[in-house]
């Protein structure tokens, strides 16, 4: 058996390909950034030709950073920003418009239309999903409605649908008559289309959004093996094996496979997740209800969501668009230069707010101005933001799901940022913990593909994989921490009903 397993982590801002060991450990890995394409206000594209030629070079850059071949490689596992959708010519593998990106929020009156007919939680039952823009069903539906003769092309199966996980498998399998056209079970929830009890897709949703079934990816468990990689590319004949979209991966990377774990990514945005077990648990604070992982075999694993969709693209933010700061980690040492935030809060409500409020009618606001505020108390009140909406998120978690969490372990790039890290136990509370592993999204790609093919025999082997590396204890006196989220919350009212 080869040595190695490669993960593909297709993110919202890079895309990397990272080489795992049988220790569980990163050895190598490659990465490159792509466009972020802003049509306009609310709008957000990316290229998939430039993702998938991205995905490529980097699976070359990790295997030769490593010195290793194709025959030094077991298994391959793809993990992706999840809910971005794209849709193109099954004969050509040419995409039919760019991606829309889960950030995007276009399709509001979509979700207000679909809305008027039962509410924003008529499809929840089913899916688990409240109706909102951050979901591929309305995104698949603006391109079906607005691209000229789409719908008829689907319906005769020569446009096929995918998230980017699908979009990368079929172009990693394929041939001339194209790949494997598969998704799994944590993708496939994401999209509105999903029926949670019987992971297949729901027939009167796709009617009502008016989908044809003939476009959508074959809905597949998370650990198995797919289709080999086809013959023309770096990694021929090797299998694909694992799938989990990028906030399950982590959760399965942090080796939470069992009912009350839960992990906190600090990626673009923050994404909170608490393994349900098999328990279904529908949320009435704002949580999605999701599924966790299924392994081949078994029966699906369930999950609370909480989802927070600025976090981390605040501080880039900061740097492309407001110019404060030249490069990311610089956010650290100015918000360093101030004791406190100065009075002032940020909330970063650029695609409305997610969890626990979703609310499409939000738009970003800086309050609490005074003269005395400069560009430092800016900077830490973007870093704040991150740990306040962690807070809003926990306490909805603490509110739906059936064990309160004690401590909370974290992942994620934000995670190097140990002020952030201080602040963030400071604000919940309980402690944080973070793994010597940090980048457990790939982690756990790498660890769906690798049980699939026998690489790692079970859950048990990998659960001792896990190792602790850092915990910080909160040191805040709970009065202080009270007034700060009481002001936090106030900021945040200030955000509501900015959209005419
Ligand atoms: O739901 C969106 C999420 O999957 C994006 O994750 O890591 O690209 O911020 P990330």
């Amino acid at each position: 058996m080869p040595a190695h397993v490669v993960a593909i982590d297709q993110g919202t801002t890079s895309t990397r390909a990272v080489v795992v060991d049988h220790d569980g450990r990163i050895i190598s890995s490659g990465q490159l950034e792509h466009e972020q394409i802003l049509p306009r206000a609310g709008w957000v594209e990316h290229d998939p030709v430039e993702i998938w030629g991205n995905t490529r070079e980097v699976i070359g850059t990790a295997l030769s950073r490593a010195n290793l071949t194709r025959h030094d490689v077991a298994a391959v596992g793809i993990t992706n920003q999840r809910e971005t959708t794209v849709v193109w010519d099954a004969a050509t593998g040419e995409p039919v418009h760019n991606a829309i990106v889960w950030q995007d929020t276009r399709t509001q009156s979509i979700c207000d239309e679909l809305a008027a007919d039962g509410g924003v939680d008529r499809f929840k039952d089913t899916v688990g999903l409240p109706l909102a823009p951050y979901f591929a069903g309305t995104k698949l539906k603006w391109l079906l409605d607005t691209v000229d003769g789409l719908r008829e092309r689907a319906g005769a199966g020569e446009v096929l649908f995918g998230t980017i996980d699908t979009w990368l498998l079929w172009n990693l399998t394929g041939g001339p008559d194209g790949g494997v056209h598969v998704t799994d079970v944590t993708n496939a929830s994401r999209t509105m289309f999903m029926d949670l009890r019987t992971c297949r897709w729901d027939e009167e949703i796709l009617d009502v959004f008016g989908v044809p079934a003939a476009m959508l990816p074959e809905i597949r468990t998370s650990s198995e093996p797919y289709g080999v990689v086809h013959g023309s590319q770096l990694l021929r004949e090797t299998p694909v094996a694992g799938i989990l979209g990028d906030q399950h991966a982590a959760t399965f990377g942090q080796v939470g496979f069992a009912a009350g774990a839960a992990k906190n990514t600090y990626g673009t945005g923050n994404f909170l997740v608490v393994n349900t077990g098999s328990e279904i648990v529908s949320s009435s604070h704002g949580l999605l209800t999701t599924l966790c992982y299924q392994l081949e075999g078994q029966p699906p694993v369930y999950a609370l969501e909480g989802s927070i969709a600025v976090t981390g693209s605040l501080v880039q933010w900061l740097r492309d668009q407001l110019g404060i700061i030249t490069s990311a980690p610089e956010v650290e040492q100015l918000a360093a230069q101030v004791e406190d935030n100065g009075g002032v809060y940020f909330v970063p409500a650029f695609s409305g707010l997610f969890a626990p409020y979703w609310r499409g009618d939000a738009r970003g606001a800086i309050v609490g101005l005074t003269r005395f505020a400069n560009r430092a108390h800016l900077a830490r009140a973007a870093l704040e933001a991150t740990a306040f909406q962690t807070r809003e998120v926990l306490d909805a978690v603490d509110a739906d799901a059936p064990v309160e969490l004690t401590e909370l372990r974290v992942d994620g790039g934000m995670v190097a940022n140990e002020a952030l890290m201080q602040f963030q136990a400071d604000v919940l509370g309980i402690p944080v913990v973070r793994p010597v592993v940090t980048e457990t999204t790939a982690l756990g790609a790498a660890y769906a593909a690798g049980l699939a093919v026998g690489f790692w025999d079970g859950l048990d082997e990998l659960r001792d994989k896990w190792r602790e590396d850092r915990r910080w204890e909160p040191a805040m006196e709970p009065a202080e921490r009270d007034r700060q989220l009481r002001l936090w919350r106030k900021a945040v009212t200030r955000t509501f009903d900015w959209v005419d």
